[in-house]
């Protein structure tokens, strides 16, 4: 069983990503839970459940303190083992499909969100063992960076798509692209379905597959074709 517990100021964010669809479904199978925990509920600021305070050295802006953070991390740590304690960054290792996959396979990770100017660099020391950021741009807080990854990761998890093959063959799962998807009718206004997918001959169509994905790989993200080129000699000579 998955297990993901999200420290956050702002639980209201996660709230509605968290309860829809592929997301929900999974944790009512019983296959992964995901837990939410207030930060100011760690606050020993019992009147104001105050978090943050003002930087030393004078810059703008708030930073979250040590000691709520580390009473939440402690409290849960004193649970059950984490494999991680990640924080959201724009710092972090840029997350993608393999640290989707791998983060899907262990038990219990903890997601610490980051918000106003950041949190005390000590907590980033001591408690942290992995920074992950989703791109090169600044969100308010890291509450949207966690959805993101909750959902990549929980979807991965073996049953949590219906059909398996499902998520093995989204984009980035062989650094392919998707190939393009059609459904009824098969002439809508003259804009036609690709003949070969309606012709039933089940090789054709996974050759045309293949092909297509090949072709917007090279089109769309050439960057992935060298990517598969170190990675893997051979699937770079069918490119
Ligand atoms: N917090 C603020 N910006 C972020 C980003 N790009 N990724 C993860 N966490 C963030």
């Amino acid at each position: 069983m998955f297990r993901l517990d999200i420290i956050t100021v702002f639980p209201e964010m996660l709230e509605g990503p968290l309860n829809c669809s592929i997301l929900k479904r999974t944790q009512e199978k019983g296959l992964a839970e995901i837990h939410l925990h207030n930060l100011r509920d760690y606050s020993s600021d019992k009147r104001h459940r105050r978090v943050d305070d003002y930087p030393f050295g004078g810059q703008a802006g708030m930073v979250l303190q040590c000691e709520p953070v580390d009473r939440a991390i402690s409290s849960l740590k004193l649970q059950r083992r984490y494999d991680e304690v990640i924080y959201t960054s724009p710092d972090g290792e840029t997350f993608n499909q393999a640290i989707a996959n791998q983060l899907s396979m262990c038990e219990n990770l903890i997601l610490l969100c980051g918000h106003y100017k950041g949190i005390d660099y000590r907590i980033r020391e001591h408690l942290i063992t992995r920074e992950i950021s989703i791109g090169d741009y600044v969100l308010t807080g890291g509450e949207l960076a966690a959805a993101v990854m909750a959902d990549a990761i929980v979807r991965v998890i073996p049953g949590a798509i219906g059909d398996e093959q499902s998520a093995l063959s989204d984009s980035f799962q062989d650094n392919l692209l998707a190939p393009p998807v059609y459904t009824r009718p098969s002439d809508y206004k003259g804009w036609k379905v690709p003949e070969v997918l309606l012709s039933g001959h089940e090789a054709n169509i996974r050759d045309w597959e293949l092909q297509q994905s090949m072709e917007r790989t090279k089109r769309l993200r050439p960057d992935l074709v060298r990517i598969t080129f170190t990675r893997n000699e051979a699937s770079n000579r069918v490119l």
